[in-house]
């Protein structure tokens, strides 16, 4: 079972997109996919429809004591193969708490070691913001894949973000590879243009080659939920989430082959 985290400490760059378009990338591949929602603001549970009051069961559960398993939380989506557990408001209250309850960092790793519920993949869509919850997914997750918008300001959040891994990468002793996924680029601009091939030289050999356009069809959660969840044909930024969920599954190839 492959578990990454979808992460960035800049807020709309993506993340929650870039979640929805890799699980259903991966559905239309015939695996089984679990989305989790990390972020208290809980963008991925309302475009699944999933109201925030009254809270319903999902992430912050997984702290109490003794903590459900994960397969109690989880709720099938629409789309066949497609299952995700809620993000909730009371999220926002864990931080505060974690300065007294030592070892909540591990709280979703031991969820998804004990998890034995058919999925092939596990993606977690994380807050941007470094904190408990994000602590959790990376410590989590065997990938982290960073989605950043091709302009200047992203740069400083993604740098942010790569150190990041990096810190949490020797704390562990496991590796956790990093791959960069370019959003939301136009290439009718030149600031666009400029930054990705930045982006390319600076990042050369973490970053997919491509980036995915913008697309009005993804401009807002109500056409995104209605992209991700209809069985349409993909318009041009969902096509680009396939091919990038290729170049990610040939960089697992290429690792489990180097091991
Ligand atoms: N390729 C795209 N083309 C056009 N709009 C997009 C595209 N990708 C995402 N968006 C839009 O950009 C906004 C931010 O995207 P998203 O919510 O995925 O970012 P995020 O990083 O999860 O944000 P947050 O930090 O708030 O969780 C959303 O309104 C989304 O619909
Ligand atoms: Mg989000």
């Amino acid at each position: 079972m492959r578990v990454w985290a979808i992460a960035n400490q800049k807020g709309g760059v993506g993340k929650t997109t870039t979640s929805l378009a890799l699980g259903r990338a991966m559905v239309a591949r015939g695996l089984r996919v679990l989305l989790v929602d990390l972020d208290p603001h809980a963008s991925m549970t309302r475009a699944f429809g999933v109201p925030s009051e009254p809270q319903p069961p999902g992430v912050v559960d997984l702290f109490g004591a003794p903590p459900p398993t994960l397969a109690s939380l989880l709720r099938p989506s629409p789309t066949e193969g497609l299952d995700f557990v809620c993000a909730q408001t009371a999220l926002a209250t864990l931080e505060r708490r974690s300065a007294t309850q030592p070892g909540l960092g591990l709280a979703l790793s031991q969820a998804i070691t004990r998890h034995d519920g058919g999925h092939d993949a596990i993606l977690l869509d994380c807050p941007p913001t470094l904190g408990l919850l994000m602590v959790n997914a990376l410590a989590a997750a065997d990938r982290l894949i960073v989605p950043t918008q091709c302009e200047p300001l992203a740069l400083y959040g993604l740098a942010g973000m790569v150190r990041t891994g990096e810190m949490v990468e020797r704390s562990r002793q496991r590796p956790l590879p990093t791959s960069i996924i370019p959003t939301m680029y136009d290439r009718r601009t030149r600031i666009g243009r400029d930054t990705l091939a930045q982006l390319q030289v600076e990042y050369d050999g973490r970053i997919w080659s491509e980036a995915v356009p913008v697309d009005t069809q993804l401009s807002n959660a109500d056409a995104l939920a209605q992209q991700v969840f209809s069985g349409d044909p993909p318009g041009r930024a969902l096509a680009a989430y396939a091919r990038a969920l290729d170049w990610l599954m040939d960089e697992d190839r290429a690792l489990e082959a180097a091991a």
